[in-house]
C-alpha cells in the first residue's frame, strides 16, 4: 500500500471490537501511525475483561473497554449497550478484528453497512470458527482471508477485500494460521483506507470500488506450481 492519502476526507471514525489478542487492531493502529490510513480511533471494546488487545489499545492512548456478554440476558441486550457505547463515541464505522460474538440484528441495523468483519478463509468457504483447520483438512490448495460488511449471517456479506495464500501438504492449522495473518495484517487497514476514502459502494450482495485498482497481469496463482 502507497502513502498516498486523501487529506479531502476527514479520518474515519472508528471503533475496534475485539475478543482476543488484537494483532489486527495493531496492524489497523501501526497503519494508522504510517499515515497510509486516516483514521481516528475513538474506542476499542472488548466482550472480555483480560484481551490483550485492551491493553495494547491503552499503551497507544486509545479508550479501551470491556463490555462483558456474561452480563446480559440475550444477545440482543448486549448488543443495545454495544451500540450505545459506540454511538456515545460518535463511531462511524466499526471493525470487528478477532470478536467471537455473533452480532444480532439490534446491531447490524444500528450501522447498516458501516461494520466490517476479517475472516482466515476465502470466503464463502469455511464460515464460522476453525476455517484455518477446516482448510487443512479439507485438503484445499489455497486459502487466504477476507474483509466483508457484516450482514445478518454468519460470513457471509458483502466482500470487500481477499487475500490468497498457499496451503502446503505438511501444514498445520497453526501455519496456516501465521500465514494467513500475515496478510490479515495487510488488507484489513486497506479495507477500511478504501472506506474512509469513500470508494466503497454496496449494491445487493456486492461491493463496488470506484477507480478499482488493476494489475496488468492476468497469470493465475496454480498451487503447485506449474513444472
Ligand atoms: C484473526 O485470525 C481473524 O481473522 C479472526 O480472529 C483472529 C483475530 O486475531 N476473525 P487477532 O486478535 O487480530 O490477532
Amino acid at each position: 500500500m502507497s502513502a498516498k492519502e486523501s487529506p479531502a476526507r476527514p479520518p474515519v471514525k472508528l471503533a475496534v471490537l475485539i475478543s482476543g489478542e488484537g494483532t489486527n487492531l495493531q496492524a489497523i493502529i501501526d497503519a494508522t501511525s504510517r499515515g497510509e490510513l486516516r483514521a481516528d480511533i475513538r474506542l476499542v471494546v472488548s466482550n472480555k475483561a483480560g484481551a490483550g488487545g485492551l491493553e495494547r489499545a491503552r499503551r497507544h492512548g486509545i479508550p479501551a473497554q470491556a463490555l462483558d456478554h456474561r452480563q446480559f440476558v440475550t444477545r440482543e441486550d448486549f448488543d443495545r449497550a454495544l451500540v450505545a457505547t459506540l454511538n456515545s463515541h460518535e463511531v462511524e464505522l466499526v471493525a470487528c478484528a478477532g470478536f467471537m460474538r455473533i452480532l444480532s440484528p439490534v446491531m447490524v441495523r444500528a450501522f447498516p453497512n458501516r461494520i466490517m468483519n476479517i475472516h482466515p478463509a476465502l470466503c464463502p468457504a469455511f464460515p464460522g470458527v476453525n476455517a484455518q483447520k477446516a482448510a487443512c483438512e479439507y485438503g484445499v490448495r489455497f486459502s487466504g482471508c477476507t474483509v466483508f460488511f457484516v450482514g445478518e449471517g454468519v460470513d457471509d456479506g458483502p466482500i470487500i477485500v481477499q487475500a490468497v495464500v498457499p496451503v502446503y501438504p505438511d501444514d498445520d492449522e497453526a501455519r496456516l494460521a501465521a500465514r494467513i495473518h500475515v496478510q490479515e495484517h495487510r488488507i484489513y487497514p486497506y479495507a477500511i483506507r478504501l472506506y474512509q476514502e469513500g470508494r466503497l459502494e454496496v449494491r445487493g450482495r456486492k461491493v463496488f470500488i470506484s477507480d478499482f485498482p488493476t494489475v496488468h497481469n492476468s497469470s493465475a496463482a496454480i498451487n503447485p506450481p506449474l513444472p
